[in-house]
């Protein structure tokens, strides 16, 4: 891998791959949650394996404009149309955008896929949205910048960005110390990218076919939110759903952001 490279491009095939190697975010919900979803009863994650807000969302879901951003899968975009929403996901990842279209199919339900990458809204005209929904993903996306400016553009004056993300400081430390022995070694400063890896590390099995990621800043996330235009309404934090900090820290932040 050279510094010249595609990173979307490269994490393009990544998440790919992660679809063929069953990683959780890429399996689809199955029929007896869009059937719940149908009559009412419908939670989606934004972080971990919390429940977002029910408040977060618009009091009835039925006709409201909903881009699921980087959120392929088969997970929330199918049960968000299933509430009612008006639905379109967009996801770097054509095999996770393929997870959203078959429970569509199975499920008889209508949604709309686009692959794009989350810093181009491009596909999208401005005040095109209600609701953008965008789980954690920007991990895996090099600049936030770009990413803010569009959510703030096809979201319609009162609408809602609801964004997950990683707590940056979950970088600092060396990540397979933590994931093999549970051991807490403070290694890297922020931020971070798996990229800033010596390449022989980077072609051990722990980062060999895994996506890129960017550790980001709380300053790119939340300050950028808020250099964009948007005002906060709503903050809340969770462990990580897998890994060791789950005991000491919150491993993932999420914000709703709303556009006046
Ligand atoms: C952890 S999964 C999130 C989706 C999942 N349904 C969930 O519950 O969180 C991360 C997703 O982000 C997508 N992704 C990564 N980089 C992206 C980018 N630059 N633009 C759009 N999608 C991207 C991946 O293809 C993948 O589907």
């Amino acid at each position: 891998m050279t510094g010249s490279m595609d990173p979307v491009a490269y994490n393009r095939a990544a998440w790919d791959r992660e679809v063929d190697s069953g990683n959780e975010w890429t399996r689809p919900v199955g029929p007896e949650v869009i059937a719940k979803a149908r009559a009412g009863e419908w939670s989606v994650v934004l972080i971990g394996y919390e429940p977002t807000p029910r408040d977060w969302f618009p009091a009835d879901l039925a006709g409201s404009a909903i881009l699921c951003l980087a959120s392929g899968g088969g997970q929330q975009g199918p049960v968000l149309a299933a509430a009612g929403a008006i639905v379109t996901v967009l996801d770097n990842s054509p095999k996770q955008l393929e997870r959203d279209e078959s429970v569509a199919a199975r499920d008889g339900l209508l949604l709309r896929t686009v692959l794009g990458d989350m810093r181009d809204l491009s596909a999208f005209g401005d005040e095109s949205f209600d609701v953008v929904f965008n789980p954690v993903s920007n991990v895996f996306c090099p600049d936030l910048e770009p990413v803010w400016r569009e959510c703030f553009r096809v979201l319609r004056p009162a609408g809602a960005l609801l964004a997950g993300f990683l707590n940056p400081d979950l970088f600092i430390f060396d990540v397979e110390a933590l994931d093999e022995r549970g051991e807490f070694i403070v290694r890297h400063r922020i931020p971070f990218s798996t990229l800033d890896l010596p390449e022989e590390e980077r072609q051990r099995e722990l980062w060999a076919d895994g996506p890129i990621e960017y550790s980001h800043t709380m300053t790119g996330q939340v300050g950028g939110q808020l250099a964009a235009g948007f005002v906060l309404t709503g903050f809340v934090e969770a462990p990580h759903h897998a890994d060791a900090t789950a005991a000491y820290m919150p491993g993932y932040f999420a914000t709703r952001a709303v556009k006046p």
